[in-house]
């Protein structure tokens, strides 16, 4: 049998790729803190030995990778979800072999981890590499297309892009301007008064559009391949260009909806852009046609909206360029952020920081309202700066960590711009509507207050970084 690559998996992403170059033309992308890389026959050749990470040689063509993940979800939560005596990944391998033909597989142990190697060439779906929590498959693009609808609950699919990443570290300068924007922060009554209007029976008809508890929306599911995700993308453009902002759907893969990119010109000559972002797709349960995303993530794109009204409103104008940005293709693995921070690398822009609101609705019971930063994903500074704004602007939220992982804000950040996610919980996640076709906004828990104080935080955050001036 010949070999054809070897993929290599090692949690030892952006330091191993300053020692080898070879790897950084071989970088297929972080996931949950483990960078995949295929290495060509030459490059593994030359690679040292690794004090951790597995390396699988791979005997037929590579299709589609697909890197499967257990996602940071409180135990209490997983605890109901599995009512069979097989693992969910088990679960997930079972649906794969009923929906496609699998290439013959024999397992057999390599570094530390049991790997299965696959013999034969035709293959419509291969599982190069699994633990308990995670997996790394090989796709035909037809079971590509569906694998994030056969998922276990609480388990996410990220398709690998087929040309290879680069990552990019965030330049110190850029670092120290945010800490500049730290150092000097202090209460503006004016930036008070300015978020403290977001209006939150605003946001609770704008939701309803988006999942489709309205009447008068059609929309049944957001999932990317859906038809309501290209109304929603027509629906947003529309209400973002009411509010003064010029937008554009900007497609970034065949199939999928497209990203809804909005733009506020700054009144002053630079090159300097703040992006407040969210994603418009979302993901419904198992067998369901139904993918309302009512907190994941349409809370984040009515936060969205809830601001944009509110520069309509006040008459904002900045003295830096803005972006309101409604990303789709997050739920298949960060594609349309992808894609477009790849995009913008490549333009040389000028991002001063980048913010993902994703999922900001949900307060389980007896919790305070919260604000999660993430602990291991993103600009450590850019989070350090939502969370001094927090405690001036909306002093109710506890801040803290979460370990809930991997929004949009991650494709910025691989790519050199200072970013973080803002989240609802300062814990793992806690919503059991979580990709789950309940995830309506009028239910128990879902708090309009929590999402209008994080609401304050990001545009708070934007203030502070962009300036910005009122009508005389
Ligand atoms: C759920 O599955 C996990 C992993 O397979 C197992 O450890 C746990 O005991 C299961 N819980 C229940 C309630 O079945
Ligand atoms: C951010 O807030 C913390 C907690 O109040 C404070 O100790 C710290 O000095 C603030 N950081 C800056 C740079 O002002
Ligand atoms: C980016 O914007 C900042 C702030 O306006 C400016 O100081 C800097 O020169 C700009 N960088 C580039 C490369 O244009
Ligand atoms: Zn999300």
């Amino acid at each position: 049998m010949l070999t054809t690559a070897f993929i290599l998996i090692t949690p030892l992403g952006a330091s191993l790729i300053s020692e080898k170059p070879c790897l950084a033309d071989s970088f297929y992308g972080s996931f949950n803190g483990q960078s995949i890389f295929n290495l060509s026959p030459t490059c593994f050749a030359s690679m040292p030995k690794l004090d951790s990470g597995v390396i699988i040689p791979t005997y037929h063509p590579i299709q589609q990778l697909v890197w499967i993940q257990k996602q940071s979800v409180d135990e209490a939560l997983w605890m109901h979800q599995n009512t069979t005596s097989l693992s969910a990944l088990d679960q997930l391998f079972n649906r794969l072999s009923t929906t496609l033909e699998p290439s013959s597989t024999d397992s057999r142990a390599y570094g530390d981890q049991q790997v299965f190697i696959t013999s034969e060439s035709d293959a419509h779906y291969e599982i190069l590499y699994h633990t308990s929590s995670a997996a790394l498959l090989s796709l035909n693009p037809a079971a590509a297309r569906i694998v994030d609808t056969i998922l276990p609950p609480f388990y996410k699919s990220s398709l690998l892009f087929t040309s290879r990443a680069s990552y990019v570290p965030v330049p110190e300068e850029k670092v120290e301007a945010v800490k500049r924007f730290l150092s000097s922060l202090k209460f503006n009554p004016v930036v008070a008064s300015i978020v403290n209007s977001i209006s939150i029976p605003q946001m609770k008809r704008d939701i309803r559009y988006l999942t489709g508890e309205d009447d008068d929306s059609p929309i049944l599911s957001r999932h990317s391949f859906a038809a309501g995700s290209r109304i929603a993308a027509a629906w947003l453009k529309e209400h973002f260009e009411a509010t003064g902002a010029t937008c554009e759907l900007k497609d970034f893969l065949v199939g999928f909806a497209p990203n809804v990119i909005c733009r506020y010109p700054s009144t002053v000559e630079t090159s300097a852009t703040v992006i407040l972002s969210a994603h418009y797709d979302s993901r419904g349960s198992l067998g369901s046609t139904k993918a309302p995303g009512g907190d994941d993530d349409g809370s984040g794109v009515v936060a969205l909206m809830g601001i944009a009204r509110t520069i309509l409103h006040k008459g904002l104008t900045f003295r830096s360029n803005v972006e309101l940005v409604a990303f789709a293709g997050e739920e298949q693995g960060l594609l349309g952020s992808k894609a477009y921070s790849r995009e913008l690398r490549e333009a040389g822009a000028n991002i001063t920081v980048m913010m993902q609101a994703d999922m900001l609705a949900y307060r389980a019971p007896g919790e305070p309202p919260q604000l999660g930063l993430p602990d291991v994903i993103g600009t450590l500074e850019v989070a350090q700066l939502v969370s001094n704004v927090s405690a001036i602007y909306s002093p109710e939220l506890k801040v803290g960590f979460t370990p809930a992982c991997c929004s949009d804000h991650q494709s910025f950040h691989e790519q050199g711009f200072p970013a973080t996610h803002i989240f609802e919980r300062a814990g793992p996640i806690i919503d059991p509507m979580y990709h789950n076709s309940g995830d309506i906004s009028d239910r128990e828990n879902y708090d309009f207050d929590q999402v209008k104080s994080i609401a304050k935080v990001e545009f708070a955050t934007l203030l502070h970084v962009a300036g910005f001036d009122l009508p005389e």
